[in-house]
């Protein structure tokens, strides 16, 4: 494609807002976010999240791809194929996350509308619109939209990214959802009660969600949450980190039931030991207090 109508198809994104909250960004800033055939990710092994992606990108081109993407580091998510050999690699190998999460998500999402809670890049929604949702919402309030922005341009992929936090999700404005992905919010969060209570509310009747957490590692304290004071590994956005049985139950209060985990391996190191992992939940009965209209 001629480089004038790429910049056509390319409006200049803002560059996003920093600090972004999350301790990784904060480490990815210095790290080489483009990576070209031969470097740490293989072209050929990354998800194409478009048919219309070019096998070959002319070098004026490339280097403008380039330069965008460096405009927008730090890159967490990825790997991200821009065309070509041009790779975004991203801090995360967040394509090593959907070997377990792939295997539970149904191939065929058709007829399905999936929200991503906390989308970053959009890795996740785009791995859902490639398995035919019909709408995907993602939702992102941090500058990380824009990298979202920046891939859909050339992607096209029809996902609809918001720049919005699970606080503005309103099941009036944006439906309900039949699937309700979330990975790596609730220990973030001051109110995570809140959060999960407005996952509830945004799930169809018969939906089903796909949660994920960091979760306290030690079976000892699994019915514990562990309150982090200042910062966890020195990154201040941790608030509080629940053992695997008290997120089950945080989750079934708030109305969701727990089908089973997956996908549980080890977080990063800190001042204690910490496991990521995912669960499958369907709705269930909200436990009400008895004064509750
Ligand atoms: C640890 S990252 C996980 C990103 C992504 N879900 C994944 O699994 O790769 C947490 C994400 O939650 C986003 N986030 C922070 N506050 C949020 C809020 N109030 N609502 C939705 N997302 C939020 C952050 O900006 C960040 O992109």
């Amino acid at each position: 494609m001629p480089l004038g109508r790429l910049r056509r198809r390319l409006p200049a994104p803002p560059i996003p807002p920093s600090p972004v909250p999350c301790r990784a960004a904060h480490s990815a800033v210095r790290r080489i976010v483009v990576a070209a055939a031969g470097a740490a990710v293989d072209p050929s092994t990354v998800v194409r999240f478009s048919d219309q992606l070019a096998w070959e990108l002319d070098p004026d081109m490339r280097r403008e791809l380039e330069a965008r993407a460096d405009e927008l580091a730090p890159w967490l998510q990825g790997p991200f194929l821009l065309g070509g050999d041009l790779v975004i690699g991203g801090s995360w190998r967040t394509d090593g996350r959907w070997l377990a999460l792939g295997r539970e998500v149904a191939d065929d999402l058709r007829g399905r509308r999936v929200l991503d809670v906390g989308s970053n890049a959009g890795y996740d929604a785009f791995m859902f619109r490639k398995r035919g949702a019909d709408h995907v919402l993602a939702c992102e309030p941090a500058g990380f939209h824009y990298q979202a922005l920046f891939l859909e341009s050339i992607y096209r992929s029809g996902v609809d990214f918001q720049q919005i936090g699970w606080q503005d999700l309103d099941p009036d404005e944006h439906g309900r959802f039949d699937l309700i992905h979330c990975n790596g919010v609730l220990y973030h969060e001051p109110h995570p009660v809140a959060l999960l209570q407005t996952i509830k509310r945004m799930l169809a009747d018969d939906g089903e969600v796909f949660f994920g957490s960091m979760m306290l590692a030690d079976p000892e304290v699994s019915e514990y949450i562990r309150f982090v004071p200042s910062a966890y590994y020195g990154d201040p956005t941790w608030w509080m980190v629940p053992g695997r049985l008290a997120m089950r139950w945080m989750l079934e209060a708030a109305g969701l039931g727990v089908e089973h985990e997956f996908g549980t391996h080890d977080g990063p190191p800190g001042e204690f030991r910490v496991v990521n992992g995912y669960v499958r939940c369907t709705p269930r009965e909200e436990r009400l207090p008895e004064w509750r209209p």
